[in-house]
């Protein structure tokens, strides 16, 4: 039989929405890119901020730089100071501990589950105890949740903060309840490969009047923290404007505008995400030796890119599967790799940290873990292809 092969590019994006291209030029024709330069009219960012914390049922939102800048505010915010351990799942990608990094704590990564890759609650609830840390940063790495009620369980009983990385999970539930709306604060990507795209960009949401205080003046707002929509009461800002530095990681109002349009279509899109993944699930689950990870019936996932485990094979034999799958067009990512390539980094490899800790569960599933892109721009079908090519490779290589 001869090979199939497929011919689209994993990281073509769909183009932004025509209403977003119009009114990015239309802003741009008034020249008032910087989000503070408007007169008594609202600007993109501040609208931004009020729109995205009513989508997620939140008080605030404050719009960033990115959402590695959003991860280090909220580490601040939240009160961490130099030398606090800070709980952390050990499978996310290199931007979380850079924050932590930033921040001056000392991370205490956790193990991850092999069957879903979500965080290890024996190994959370042991580390909570033994370090007794007061904050716990949990990465939705992938789009993969973690059984949340256990999670807010483990959090309430050792008194940890929670902060949410949702980098990877915009329009995701646990239990009904939207993903970012667990913690004390979670942070959004709108970086381009995520589920909406301003190239780059942050969005922060909290509850909490303090912290969100906190976070528009580190954010840069040059004590023009009035020109925000989503904020607290002109008063708690004032109790703290002298005491917060300013750390210029702002959204301007050219990429807020990109995004007020995108939010609007945020479900739909999300069902298209939902669609190929299913369509590539569906290949993958009677491939030989190939694993998709176990997922609750609680959680309500928004995949903008698929997971699997190979199992029985060595590292060459792996190194072999993926070099086939690419010479078919299909393209795959390890994190198997002792060295980081591209967007697969594992905490062994962020040395800066200085860390002593050893993960063996989380390596051994690191060593096994695979990693594939599902752009907008592919079709179900697409999909059911791209599931042919990894289980004609997987039968030739891995059986
Ligand atoms: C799990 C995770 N967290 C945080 C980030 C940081 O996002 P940004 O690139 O917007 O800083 C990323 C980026 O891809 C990520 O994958």
């Amino acid at each position: 039989m001869p090979h199939l092969m497929f011919t689209k590019s994993f990281t073509q994006q769909e183009p932004l929405p025509e209403e977003a291209i119009e009114n990015a030029v239309v802003l741009m024709r008034t020249g008032r890119l910087f989000r503070y330069n408007t007169d008594a009219e609202a600007g993109d960012a501040a609208l931004l901020e009020q729109e995205f914390a009513a989508y997620m049922g939140k008080k605030f939102c404050l719009a960033c730089s990115s959402c590695g800048s959003s991860l280090y505010m909220a580490l601040k915010v939240a009160g961490v100071q130099k030398g606090d351990t800070v709980l952390c799942n050990a499978f996310t990608l290199a931007p979380v501990p850079g924050a932590l990094e930033n921040s001056g704590a000392q991370p205490v990564f956790v193990e991850i589950e092999e069957n879903n890759y979500t965080i290890d609650l024996a190994d959370l609830e042991r580390k909570a105890a033994q370090y007794k840390s007061r904050y716990l940063l949990l990465s939705h790495m992938r789009g993969h949740i973690a059984d949340m009620d256990a999670v807010m369980d483990i959090c309430q009983r050792h008194g940890i903060v929670l902060i949410e990385d949702c980098a990877h999970t915009m329009g995701a539930h646990w239990n009904n309840k939207k993903s970012g709306s667990f913690g004390a604060i979670a942070c959004f990507s709108t970086q381009t490969y995520k589920h909406m795209n301003s190239g780059e960009g942050g969005l922060l949401v909290t509850d909490n009047e303090e912290y969100l205080a906190k976070a528009i003046i580190l954010s840069g707002s040059y004590m023009l923290y009035e020109k925000h929509l989503s904020r607290p009461d002109k008063a708690v800002f004032e109790k703290i404007a002298l005491d917060v530095p300013n750390y210029s990681s702002r959204m301007d109002n050219l990429r807020a505008s990109l995004l007020r349009v995108q939010l609007r279509n945020l479900e739909a899109q999300c069902q298209r995400w939902k669609d190929l993944y299913h369509a590539l699930a569906a290949e993958l689950a009677h491939t030989p030796n190939i694993v998709l990870p176990s997922r609750s019936p609680k959680e309500d996932f928004v995949p903008s890119s698929l997971q699997f485990s190979i199992e029985n094979s060595t590292p060459q034999n792996i190194r072999q599967f993926l070099k086939t799958c690419e010479e078919r067009g299909v393209h795959i990512k390890w994190f198997g790799e002792p060295k980081p390539i591209g967007f697969t980094s594992s905490y062994k490899t962020w040395k800066y940290l200085g860390l002593t800790q050893t993960l063996p569960k989380t390596d051994a599933i690191l060593a096994k873990l695979c990693d594939i892109r599902l752009p907008l721009t592919f079709t179900t079908q697409d999909c059911t292809l791209i599931g042919q090519i990894i289980h004609q490779a997987a039968k030739e290589i891995l059986a």
